[in-house]
């Protein structure tokens, strides 16, 4: 979910519906505004469905001076308008946002609120009443706001408007991000500073178990007992620009776009002129007492790690495990004896990973956040970040973060590997072949009216489709295969092309789509024999080779790049494939049904 949230500004409900269409990536279920114009009159607007139905229904005289805003990606509660956020309380006089999970909501309303009659099935709702609770016992909204905190349980970031005090917003949180933004005569909460970037560059964290009151001049925080905390702002140099859409109908195919440049900037400001790497020589002093690395991830960021095994294993010498988080925190293996942590996550927020961190750092434990987004939640939480410098990226499905992870794996490993004396470390020309990465990149984005029709003649009026592979190309089988799920909801499988013959090709039928790679050289000729395998049994084969290992028939033929790396370019026809069949059927490229971008719950 995300909040926006505005004091001392004339301009309220604006910069809470554009906040929000910034945020609309945590989420596009439902959405709400609470606008209130300090002169005793206010308004509560919420509508199902994107951000474009609530503009929709705001009218022109909804105008104010404080607010509150919520775009909401449903865990308690289908999306219905009583379960979109603001909530408020029985007497009307408490309104609140809210983004993560009560855990306790049930207790709560077990043990105070009783005989209180609930709009909506949420968890959020019972905070509020809670908060009306004990205000109605003689707390101030202050006090009320204070003394819930202490007893709720689970994730939270909270913003909260008390009609008695209306010239402020109550604001906390823990687990759940959330920022202030500080603006000339007024100030804003948001859950990514992308949500403000018009209105301010300066913000200032909020830390887990911290309260913050928000008026037109003042911001103060304060842990939840009260004790005063200072802490100095920061700026955020994003440009606007850099989050705009410009000539393109979708972000996702400008982020595809974007692919060649990431790469040069990757090997720019990582890559020194002579070759060698440049990154923290403390970090790697600390990494390579490690006997083993685990890398933590989720979604397309595991399927980055998964590469990122190969290529550490290969380059510096090091075992690798790679986790998902949601497992990973609650099944926690037997660690090694020197055990080092890599985070990988484009946002620096998913909830199903910083559970790992917290966990690891209470066991005192080393890590690295790979993100990118700077100042981000894991960011903060890890000892050593390294940026993926892919800028925004805003298209829920990922594509860019994915080949900016490859290749920031690949520098932190050269640069491991080297320390460590690996040969095949000193060997790589990295700068070298991310020039190839951007060059072959671009030659695949340049031919899109042929992807286009490749897709169309493979994907047209399927359900069903699987990519192949061996090797590296299994590891990404598995990424082209959940991008092609996520956007076009065609129902596709990543398999290792051996592993068909063992069940899963029972599910091959006449003119079933089956997207094969061969750009791993030791299996490359066992995956000609899947192939043949699928075909014989009606399979409609499209292969996507390496020049080296490439035959003549082959679709598409990839251009000679190391191995290890080559998913960076061989990701892209199948990001490609996706979003044309995603636009084919119609759907939001964008924002695909049931997703969030930055999921920060468990
Ligand atoms: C969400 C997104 C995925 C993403 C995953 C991990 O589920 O929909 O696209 O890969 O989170 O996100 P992260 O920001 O940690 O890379």
């Amino acid at each position: 979910c995300g909040i926006v949230g505005v004091v001392g500004n004339s301009e309220t409900t604006d910069i809470l519906l554009n906040g929000l269409e910034k945020l609309e990536y945590r989420g596009y279920d439902s959405a709400g505004i609470y606008v209130n114009n300090q002169k005793g009159q206010d308004f509560l607007i919420k509508e199902v469905g994107k951000i474009s139905e609530l503009e929709k229904a705001v009218t022109p005289d909804v105008q104010g001076l404080t607010g509150i805003g919520h775009t909401r990606w449903a865990t308690h509660g289908p999306a219905t308008i009583d379960n979109a956020h603001p909530h408020f309380s029985a007497d009307h006089r408490f309104y609140l946002v809210h983004n993560g999970v009560i855990t306790n909501y049930n207790e709560l309303k077990e043990e105070y609120l009783k005989d209180v009659d609930f709009k909506s099935q949420t968890d959020t709702e019972v905070a509020v009443q809670l908060i009306s609770h004990f205000a109605n016992e003689g707390m101030n909204g202050e006090a009320a706001f204070r003394k819930a905190l202490g007893l709720i349980e689970g994730s939270y970031a909270f913003a909260m408007v008390d009609k008695e005090e209306a010239d402020k917003i109550f604001v906390a949180k823990s687990k759940s991000p959330l920022l202030i933004g500080l603006g000339d005569g007024f100030n804003v909460i948001c859950s990514d500073a992308m949500a403000m970037l018009d209105r301010t560059h300066e913000f200032v964290e909020i830390h887990d178990g911290e309260v913050v009151i928000l008026e037109k001049n003042k911001v103060s925080i304060s842990k939840i007992d009260g004790t005063p905390v200072e802490r100095g702002s920061y700026t955020v140099n994003i440009d606007a620009s850099d989050i705009s859409k410009g000539p393109y109908a979708h972000y996702m195919l400008k982020e595809v776009d974007e692919q060649p440049s990431v790469m040069r900037r990757i090997s720019k400001n990582y890559i020194r002129e002579d070759g060698s790497i440049n990154v923290d020589p403390e970090m790697l002093k600390e990494i390579n007492k490690a006997d083993r690395l685990y890398i933590v991830a989720a979604g397309t960021s595991y399927h980055a790690g998964l590469v990122g095994k190969n290529i550490f294993e290969t380059l510096a010498d090091v075992p690798v495990d790679v986790e998902l988080g949601s497992e990973f925190g609650y099944h926690m293996p037997k660690l090694s004896q020197h055990p080092f942590f890599i985070f990988l996550s484009q946002s620096g927020e998913t909830a199903d990973s910083r559970q790992v961190l917290v966990k690891i750092n209470e066991m005192n434990l080393p890590s690295l956040t790979m993100t990118n987004v700077a100042n981000s939640t894991l960011s903060r939480e890890s000892n050593y970040t390294m940026e993926l410098l892919a800028g925004p990226e805003i298209a829920v499905a990922s594509t860019k973060s994915y080949t900016s992870q490859i290749a920031v794996e690949a520098v932190l490993a050269k640069a491991l590997g080297e320390l460590k004396g690996v040969q095949a470390a000193k060997d790589l020309d990295l700068k070298e072949q991310l020039a190839i990465a951007a060059n072959g990149i671009q030659t695949i984005v340049d031919e899109k009216d042929y992807i286009k029709q490749l897709s169309a003649d493979y994907l047209d009026g399927q359900d069903h489709a699987f990519y192949i592979g061996r090797g590296i190309d299994y590891a990404l089988s598995l990424e082209a295969a959940l991008k092609l799920k996520e956007i076009s909801y065609i129902h596709a499988e990543g398999f290792a092309a051996g592993e068909l013959k063992h069940g899963t090709i029972a599910l091959i039928e006449k003119g079933t789509p089956v997207f094969a790679y061969i750009n791993d050289g030791v299996g490359a000729s066992h995956t000609r024999g899947n192939i043949q395998e699928v075909e014989a049994r009606g399979a409609h084969v499209l292969v996507i080779a390496n020049e080296k290992y490439a035959k003549p028939g082959d679709q598409i033929i990839i251009p000679e790049i190391d191995e290890m790396i080559s998913p960076i370019v061989s990701v892209v026809p199948a990001q490609l494939f996706s979003y044309y069949a995603s636009l084919a059927r119609g759907n939001d490229v964008d924002k695909p049904r049931n997703l969030a971008k930055s999921v920060t719950v468990e």
